[in-house]
């Protein structure tokens, strides 16, 4: 079993919206175990906006990814066999992978996961991975939030965005959730008790509704997709308010950025900060952090969600859907 293995490449560089045509599901064979190596057969991948970033050839805080080689992201893999002290067979590990069915891997790369009864493997790519650390530290670290104070995030019903309203209200924040439809507005208000949220799909006019639902103003904007969502929150910022700059999904896709009518005036006479962070910043604190989301779910204080498409050869799929909205919570694929 695995001598060969299905293999996910870059084809071809996306311009303007990726795309199915951009993969390529390819088959080779692998080679053999080498001393410190383990082989792995993958259980579950992580589907990410930044990956988006990396399919162009441009330098950034990653590598872009290589023509003809295969895609790698966070995944869960079971290991099948082993030259490595630190690793035995069946054991489960999470790391960065790359998007094959089976692997040959160092075993330095990656982290063996401590199954946990109440806690599902899966959490370490969701909640208590660099999604749940994204919303931990972005938020509070960044954002700073004060009891009382008002939060408003966008892509609210995803993996970070979820996980950063429920710490907002943990902090004693009002929340306010900028997302797609009608469902995921309903999941974020009945079930992670959101105070407010705001479909934009159908309310595109973000600053009018906030207005209205929001008089008090906005003390920290957690932004993860920028472009017009963000132009409709940044007029209703308070004084000192904070901009927690997560994420611009809304513009990963385009070619060029557009130069339109600047907000710096709002900025400006509202002594408003702005600063963008990359979960990797705060590595050296994870393990705490960790520990402290994990109290957390057990407390029963925080939920997460997990959209889970079933089938190695669906990880295109799963990844376009991150920009069309597909996903509530974190989108995973299970091989
Ligand atoms: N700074 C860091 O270290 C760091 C780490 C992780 C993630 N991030 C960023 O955080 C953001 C969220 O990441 P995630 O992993 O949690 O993904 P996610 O929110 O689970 O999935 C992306 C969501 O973005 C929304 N979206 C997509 N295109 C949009 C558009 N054009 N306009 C408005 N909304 C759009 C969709 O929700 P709707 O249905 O609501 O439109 C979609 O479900 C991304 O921008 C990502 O790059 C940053």
């Amino acid at each position: 079993v695995g001598k060969s293995t299905k293999i996910f490449i870059l084809k071809s560089r996306p311009s303007g919206d990726v795309s199915a045509d951009n993969f390529e599901l390819i088959e080779e064979d692998l080679p053999g175990v080498k001393e410190g190596e383990i082989k792995v057969k993958t259980r579950y991948l992580s589907v990410d906006p930044y990956m988006r970033n990396r399919m162009n050839n441009v330098e950034s805080y990653v590598s872009p990814f290589e023509l003809e080689s295969a895609i790698n992201g966070n995944g869960i893999a079971e290991v099948v066999e082993t030259k490595s002290d630190q690793f035995s067979i069946r054991d489960l590990v999470v790391g960065n992978l790359p998007w094959q069915e089976y692997s040959i891997i160092d075993s330095k790369r990656v982290e063996k996961i401590l199954t946990d009864e109440a806690i599902s493997s899966t959490a370490y790519l969701s909640v208590l991975g660099l999604t749940g650390l994204t919303a931990f530290f972005g938020l509070l670290d960044i954002g700073e939030p004060k009891s009382g104070e008002t939060v408003v995030i966008s892509a609210a019903a995803g993996a970070v965005g979820s996980i950063v309203g429920q710490i907002a209200r943990i902090k004693g924040c009002k929340v306010i959730g900028i997302t797609g439809g009608e469902k995921k507005c309903d999941y974020l208000k009945n079930d992670l008790l959101f105070d407010e949220a705001i479909d934009y799909k159908k309310t595109p006019n973000i600053r009018k509704e906030l207005r209205k639902i929001c008089p008090q103003k906005v003390d920290i904007y957690f932004d993860n997709v920028g472009g017009d969502i963000s132009d409709g929150v940044l007029y209703m910022l308070n004084n000192k308010a904070r901009i927690v700059l997560c994420g611009q999904i809304s513009l990963y896709n385009l070619n060029r950025l557009s130069m339109g009518p600047r907000l710096f005036p709002q900025f400006l006479i509202r002594r408003v900060k702005m600063q963008g962070f990359i979960v990797y910043d705060y590595a050296n604190q994870f393990l705490e952090a960790r520990d402290q989301i994990k109290q957390w779910l057990l407390d029963g204080a925080i939920k997460y969600n997990e959209n889970i498409i079933e089938g190695f050869e669906n990880l295109p799929t799963a990844f376009l859907g991150l920009f069309t909205g597909g996903n509530i919570g974190k989108q995973l694929v299970k091989v």
